[in-house]
């Protein structure tokens, strides 16, 4: 049966912004796709989009679930190899920001941040894990580039994706025997309800330093690249490496002006 023959990807944070133009690169390119997040409405017009595709696609199976939580990630797998037969990726994307200085941010705005790019982070590595060893599949963790930065007023959120990085890079060499590529995606500014939906306080941020602003879309192809060539460290654009690149040189001037964006007062 021709449908057997399709690959099969999970995207965590499939509702909005990257994780939604990804789910629609994967399934435009005739993969199967399980798309998890916790608004259901959303998933269903994400479900209707795809239905609505010419040509041939892949189908789309909608998971209501919060990556904060093991047991909801494990179902959520569970559910998409019983559905389609296999994992063969995990796009581990939902995540979200924050904004505020270390000492006088709320807490449970910073253990919100914490919980989610990283327990959630790593709740989806687990449960993916062996269902990815039998088709020696791949992952994608989507970090940002303020992973490398230095980061004042969005402490937090920069830590967190450091973590996300560094994990990228050791579990690249334990997973190597399984033959499972796994790719470090250091996202840029990308246009998304990202900012929107910051937790924290307001601040001077809509300027961004005149950083330019990527589309979803544009991050998703990279995202599917990054798993048709099985990449290992991506810069979405050459102007994120630049920046990080400049921040090596000179990381006093660069956090100083990363500073100028987020200052709070
Ligand atoms: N936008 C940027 O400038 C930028 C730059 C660098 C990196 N990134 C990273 O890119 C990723 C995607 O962000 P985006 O820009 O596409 O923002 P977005 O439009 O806000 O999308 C975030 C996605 O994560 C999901 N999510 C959040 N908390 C969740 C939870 N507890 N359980 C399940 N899903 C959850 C949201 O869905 P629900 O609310 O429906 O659950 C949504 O689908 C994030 O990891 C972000 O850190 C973004």
């Amino acid at each position: 049966m021709e449908s057997d023959k399709r690959r099969v990807v999970l995207i965590t944070g499939a509702s909005s912004g990257i994780g939604y133009a990804a789910a629609l690169a994967f399934a435009r390119r005739g993969w199967h796709v399980a798309a998890l997040a916790r608004r259901a409405e959303r998933l269903a017009e994400l479900s209707q989009a795809v239905a609505m595709m010419r040509g041939d696609h892949g189908e789309l199976l909608a998971l209501e679930a919060d990556v904060r939580n093991d047991a909801a990630m494990q179902q959520a797998v569970e559910r998409t190899v019983a559905r389609f037969g296999q994992l063969d990726a995990l796009i581990a994307n939902a995540g979200l920001g924050q904004r505020g200085t270390v000492v006088e941010s709320n807490w449970d705005d910073l253990e919100t941040v914490m919980r989610t790019n990283m327990d959630g982070v790593l709740h989806s590595l687990r449960a993916a894990i062996p269902a990815l060893r039998a088709t020696r599949g791949h992952i994608v963790l989507i970090s940002s580039i303020t992973a490398e930065l230095t980061m004042p007023y969005t402490a937090v959120y920069a830590a967190s994706k450091a973590f996300v990085s560094s994990l990228a890079r050791a579990l690249r060499l334990e997973l190597e025997a399984d033959g499972i590529t796994v790719t470090d995606m250091l996202v840029g500014r990308t246009e998304s309800e990202f900012s929107q939906k910051r937790l924290g306080q307001a601040g001077r941020s809509s300027r961004a330093g005149g950083v330019p602003v990527m589309r979803p879309e544009q991050v998703a192809e990279a995202i599917v690249r990054a798993v048709e060539r099985r990449q290992r460290r991506v810069f979405v654009r050459p102007f994120d490496r630049l920046l990080v690149w400049a921040h090596r040189i000179m990381p006093g001037f660069v956090g100083r002006m990363s500073m100028r964006q987020y200052e709070t007062r």
